[in-house]
């Protein structure tokens, strides 16, 4: 049977019961009570000492396994490791092919991406969703009623472009912790990052135009560009640094392109962030050459390290960067809330996003922006930035000890996914097809080149950790190694 960890006792500072049982185990090894090779108390035992469940003691050694801190031994209990596992290298900054190529993504898209997420008994490890057991969705829609009694008939009507005034101002005062000085008039709402991505494309290009992209990129961008019969070009990207500025160079140098498009802060399935520098760097390489810049942030607030990374808006001075986002990964996808700031090209976006859908959801819009103003979203961020650093550190380690040595891994400083290199003998479709039968999501490398660049890569989302993810991760290394 699977317990569910989220819904377990918090302290004030948003920890389940089973952390502070693990953590209290881990100072204990730490501090060297327990030595490498000593048996630590029985889940029994634990649980009569600390007053606890059997289930949250369980949980409890679990995460310490994945931390790889402890293991099991057949029928004799958990101990303390030996020797942690040694960390596997990243991968190499990518190569891929250096022509503009047209992109056609949707069948294998449509086979993983929207079949796989309507399962409801999957183990997932696939999409790249955000954990929405850890509050968000309780929150909005106990806002959402208040905010409906209180609006009364007027939440039922269109609140057209640009859309909520109140989350616009949200949206311009949050912008100053990017490094952007921003009006709230500067700002569209739209039906999420999606749409504001397809918004920018559309403003700046036209079929058959070429759009730089980082290599490799979420499928979502790849979608659009499929979509709009653009081509992309693909550009080599560092899996800590981010696009690399010397291959885009040498790219404009060599092909017409109409805009470049980047996941600036956590790209997915990266990881990578683009240092400051490197932003203002990058946008005045486009300024140079008057090429538009749409700049995906959705990933930005979720930061492991203190300060929030800059956006590469901040440092635009001739209006040719846009920048999306959204609150799908930082509170849930669900609401359908995003936003552009479309710099110089705010009359066509304006006009497209008119004449795409009139409006975003009026009642989604009004319980963010209230959610958001009334302080209580910088607490739930911080708790969510420290739960998804806790769950990367532990997918981390549970790849590094499961999965052959070959592997390579990612170490993202942010966001919540995991982006691993397998054998080259290992085809990511195959395995996705295999690890499905057994009950387990993973997204194939297919989706993240339209030139099939990462065969023998997968992606793996960390955000929603539960006492499956190791017995899962078991299995998808069984089936690597079959
Ligand atoms: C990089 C990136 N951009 C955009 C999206 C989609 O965002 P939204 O739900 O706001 O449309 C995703 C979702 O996985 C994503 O990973």
């Amino acid at each position: 049977m699977s317990t569910d960890p989220y819904n377990g006792r918090m302290d004030a500072a948003g920890t389940h019961k089973y952390e502070q049982v693990a953590s209290e185990i881990a100072r204990l090894i730490d501090s060297g009570t327990f030595r490498p090779g000593d048996a630590i108390p029985s889940v029994r035992e634990l649980s009569r000492q600390h007053g606890v469940s059997i289930a949250t003691v369980v949980q409890a050694y679990y995460l310490l396994e994945a931390q790889g801190l402890i293991e099991a031994r057949d029928r004799s209990g958990f101990y303390v490791r030996t020797a942690r596992p040694s960390a596997l290298p990243e991968p190499d900054i990518s190569a891929p092919r250096s022509d503009p190529t047209g992109v056609s993504v949707r069948d294998v898209v449509a086979e993983v991406s929207l079949a796989d997420t309507r399962h409801p008994n999957l183990v997932q490890l696939g999409a790249a969703h955000p954990n929405t057991s850890l509050g968000a969705p309780t929150a909005l829609t106990r806002i959402q009623a208040s905010v409906a009694r209180r609006m009364g008939h007027r939440i039922g009507m269109y609140d057209y472009v640009p859309g909520c005034e109140p989350l616009r101002v949200q949206i311009a005062q949050r912008a100053l912790s990017s490094g952007c000085r921003l009006s709230p008039d500067d700002v569209i709402i739209t039906t999420g990052c999606t749409e504001s991505i397809n918004l920018c494309l559309r403003a700046v290009c036209r079929p058959g135009d070429t759009v730089a992209i980082e290599s490799p990129t979420g499928f979502d961008a790849l979608l659009s560009l499929d979509v709009l019969g653009l081509q992309a070009l693909e550009i080599p990207t560092h899996p800590r640094d981010g696009i690399s500025l010397d291959a885009l160079r040498f790219a404009l140098d060599h092909h017409r392109v109409s805009a470049c498009l980047v996941v600036t802060n956590y790209n997915n399935p990266l990881g990578s962030c683009m240092p400051d520098d490197h932003k203002r760097d990058l946008v005045d390489l486009l300024a140079a050459r008057d090429i538009p810049l749409i700049e995906n942030d959705i990933f930005g607030e979720i930061h492991f390290q203190d300060r929030r990374p800059n956006v590469a808006k901040a440092y635009d001075r001739k209006g040719l960067v846009m920048l999306c986002s959204s609150f799908s990964k930082s509170l849930c996808p669900g609401f359908r809330v995003g936003w552009v700031v479309p710099g110089r090209f705010m009359p066509a976006i304006r006009w497209l996003k008119y004449t795409t859908s009139l409006a975003s959801p009026t009642l989604s819009e009004y319980a963010i922006a209230e959610f958001v103003a009334s302080g209580s979203y910088d607490p739930y961020i911080r708790r969510i930035r420290r739960t998804y650093e806790r769950y990367v550190g532990a997918l981390s380690d549970a790849v590094r000890r499961f999965f052959p040595p070959e592997c390579r891994l990612t170490r993202p400083g942010g966001g919540f996914l995991l982006w691993v290199q397998l054998p080259e003998r290992i085809d990511s479709l195959d395995l996705y097809r295999r690890a499905l039968s057994a009950g387990i999501a993973i997204t194939p490398g297919y989706l993240f080149s339209p030139t099939n660049q990462y065969r023998n890569f997968i992606r793996l989302n960390a955000a929603n950790w539960s006492d499956e993810t190791l017995p899962a991760l078991r299995t998808l290394a069984a089936l690597i190694g079959q």
